[in-house]
């Protein structure tokens, strides 16, 4: 992966202003008429405090930039930065937050006259947002061509991890991916073929394998515009393991709502009609562990089942256990991955827990990311 500016590229920050793009974009609780909104889940707030600590060490005044949520072009006290700016004050004293960078229209425009207001008075720029690099919006690609730049920690953390997994994975490498559809998966398991020695499919997105394997899914989700290329894929040179048998829930249940009822049963690869598979089962389960354990690397992105739903979790837990006590590298994507290793309680046990969702799918695929472009470009750039 070609190298970007590090902090230490930015020559003497004694007395300089620093803006620091980080991603904030953290889940809110509560909040609406009369109520204070809360953060659900501070990660990565606390995964960009090495950077901006470090920043303030040297002697910078540093101010911080995010979106929050996807407000439309104008402000929106739905999405006001107002309960992370108070959080960011007992993790970070003395760093600003700037409002939510989504209220300008210039921001996912790319607007060089935004970029110029949001550069004003700094005399440098860092990228520690990696969830947000995916994007060409004007926080991430526009300072750069107006500042010395530079990769804050976070980021280069998760260049580094998810680089090397491109590059030169410790073998055997297994990638185990989840959620609901292939067509958004599609890319990045084009990708992952070329790299992994075998893929592990559950999630929602194994019934469009299976019916490819001719199965009947039922009422599971299956994307039959997919079926053929799934077909492809089960017949290129590496494994992909499917589940053997499911958890499934029959007739008038609701995935997610226990308290709709429906019956639950543990069944093979056939799904009958009006039922529908929730999750892997735990024959499945236990042969996916198998597969974890015997890794050298393991890149988790993707639930098995819907886990929130602890009548379907049981899949999702056992990939959670394996990744903790697999000897192997292991790697989580962000999203609902990182959420679930978290549920499961093994979010310290993974070697890496991405901070980027899109971000992280995004270069795994192509290797490069809008965001990294950028800071190669900058002047400060060897
Ligand atoms: C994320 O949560 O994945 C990032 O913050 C990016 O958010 P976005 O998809 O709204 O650009």
């Amino acid at each position: 992966m070609l190298p970007v500016p590090q902090l230490e590229d930015l020559g003497p920050l004694d007395g300089r202003s620093v803006l620091v793009r980080v991603d904030f974009n953290v889940p809110l609780a509560g909040g609406g008429p009369g109520a204070v909104a809360e953060i659900a889940d501070d990660l990565r707030m606390r995964a960009a405090l090495p950077t901006l600590r470090w920043l303030q060490k040297q002697g910078a005044t540093v101010t911080a930039c995010t979106h929050l949520g996807r407000p439309q072009d104008s402000a929106d006290p739905r999405f006001s930065v107002e309960p992370v700016r108070r959080r960011l004050a007992e993790l970070a004293p003395d760093a600003k937050l700037l409002e939510n960078l989504r209220f300008d229209a210039g921001e996912t425009a790319d607007d060089p006259a935004f970029v110029d207001r949001l550069v004003e008075g700094h005399d440098a720029y860092v990228n520690d947002a990696f969830g947000a690099s995916h994007r060409a919006h004007a926080s991430i690609v526009g300072p750069p061509r107006r500042l010395p730049s530079a990769a804050g920690r976070l980021l280069a953390r998760e260049v580094e991890v998810l680089g090397g997994l491109r590059e030169s994975p410790r073998r055997p490498f297994v990638a185990v991916l989840g959620g609901a559809k292939v067509s958004d998966k599609l890319g990045v398991i084009d990708a992952l073929l070329e790299t992994v020695d075998s893929l592990v499919i559950g999630g929602a997105m194994c019934f469009t394998f299976l019916k490819a394997q001719g199965h009947s899914v039922g009422a599971s989700l299956c994307e039959d515009s997919m079926v053929e290329r799934c077909r492809e894929l089960l017949e290129g040179e590496t494994p992909i393991h499917l589940p053997y048998d499911l958890t499934a829930l029959g007739p008038g249940g609701v995935p997610g709502d226990p308290g709709a009822g429906g019956d639950v049963r543990q069944i093979g690869a056939n799904v009958g009609d009006g039922w529908m598979g929730v999750d892997i089962g735990p024959g499945s389960a236990a042969a996916f562990g198998d597969v974890i354990h015997e890794a050298g690397t393991v890149l988790w992105n993707g639930p098995m089942g819907v886990f929130e739903d602890p009548r379907f979790g049981g899949g999702t837990g056992a990939v959670a256990a394996a990744m903790a006590e697999t000897r192997a590298f292991t790697v989580v994507g962000g999203g609902d991955s990182a959420a679930a290793a978290r549920r499961f309680g093994v979010d310290r046990d993974m070697d890496h827990v991405s901070t980027g969702g899109g971000a992280s799918l995004e270069l795994i695929e192509k290797g490069d990311l809008p965001g990294l472009a950028a800071l190669r470009g900058a002047s400060n750039a060897t």
